[in-house]
């Protein structure tokens, strides 16, 4: 079995963070590191677990609700950041949707926030959420993400009923007698987008849209089905192969564009390597790191980093021994 079937399985150690520290639990590959080197007791690793174990990174680093994030610069992608600059710079009337699909740890968050950086020089207004697997069964934490810090500008331009659903949807206001329901809050979502969009065209971003609850996406969706001239877009990251809701789909099929975001070139995996591990590998090292990893940056950075720890001297076994030779028996994935 190669490394990356070893190692794939282990991306989804998130849940094995300790649930009762009252943290938030780690949104992204690189989340998850950094969760792991803070606090490696509350982790429990299989029999590779130490791969994961890296140092976190030390450049250019984001908080984003408690969990730091990586937002440095993006190396290769230049196809992918083209078509999201275009897709940010269209001025088009009605909703369109960029949804950008990948494995695990190949990228997708880091040109998620490109977008976002992308937006945000155009004076679009973001609204973004990053919904976290532990959360997706909770009502309307969604939309809470996605509203936070413009509610004080679009809650008292919204008719009463409607703005009452909402607060009560959000928890800022007591539930009556009955309860909002699903249509109450999918009016309210549409009328706060209308009003947001009249002085700024808006980026709605959703990272790991695959865990976005049910309650924010059939609002977000009865929203977006009726937005046929309003100035927005829809930006959304999405793990491939996962179930969970589907918000693109309630806009036509012509508006919206589908990214596969697929392996980084050797060229780029040997930037990434060098910036954020600030060293060079010999080119048949890297070409061997590059095939192992399948050109998924985050692999790459990992095996880069457990080649490092590996030194000169690995234990008998170790699956890292001598990258540099023509030809790893053990590396190669089934095909
Ligand atoms: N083009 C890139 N330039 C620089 N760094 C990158 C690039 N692509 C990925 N990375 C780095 O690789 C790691 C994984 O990337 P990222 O978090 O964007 O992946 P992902 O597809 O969102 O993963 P997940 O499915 O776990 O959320 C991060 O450390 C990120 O900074
Ligand atoms: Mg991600």
């Amino acid at each position: 079995m190669g490394y990356i079937s070893l190692l794939r399985p282990h991306l989804n150690l998130r849940s094995t963070i300790s649930e009762g520290s009252g943290d938030e639990l780690p949104q992204s590959s690189t989340d998850l590191l950094e969760a792991i080197s803070e606090r490696p007791s509350a982790v429990s690793f299989g029999p590779i677990g130490e791969i994961l174990q890296g140092s976190p990174p030390s450049t250019g680093l984001r908080d984003v609700r408690g969990w730091r994030h990586l937002v440095g610069e993006v190396v290769g992608r230049e196809q992918e950041l083209g078509s999201l600059r275009e897709f940010v710079a269209g001025s088009r009337a009605g909703a369109h949707a960029f949804v950008l699909e990948g494995e695990a740890g190949i990228g997708k968050t880091t040109l998620w926030l490109a977008g976002l950086d992308a937006a945000r020089d155009r004076s679009m207004r973001v609204l973004s959420a990053r919904p976290a697997v532990a959360e997706s069964g909770l009502a309307h934490v969604g939309l809470g993400d996605l509203f936070e810090g413009v509610l004080e500008e679009m809650l008292p331009a919204m008719p009463a009923p409607r703005r009452s659903a909402l607060e009560v949807a959000l928890l800022l206001a007591e539930a009556g007698a009955r309860p909002p329901d699903a249509r109450a809050v999918g009016v309210a979502v549409l009328t706060g987008l209308r009003i947001l969009a009249e002085s700024e065209p808006l980026l709605i971003a959703v990272d790991d849209v695959q865990w976005l609850d049910a309650s924010s996406a059939a609002a977000l969706e009865f929203a977006l089905r009726r937005m046929l001239l309003e100035p927005a877009l829809l930006l959304l990251a999405r793990r491939s192969g996962e179930a969970g809701p589907v918000p693109e789909n309630a806009l036509p099929v012509e508006r919206v564009t589908r990214r596969a975001v697929g392996p980084l070139s050797v060229g780029a995996t040997h930037r990434l390597l060098l910036r954020r591990l600030g060293r060079t590998f010999t080119r048949p090292t890297l070409l061997r790191l590059h095939e192992v990893a399948d050109g998924n940056p985050f692999f790459a950075l990992e095996l880069a980093r457990a080649r490092d720890r590996a030194g000169t001297s690995p234990a008998p076994g170790d699956p890292f021994t001598d990258w540099s030779g023509p030809r790893c028996p053990s590396a190669r994935s089934p095909r």
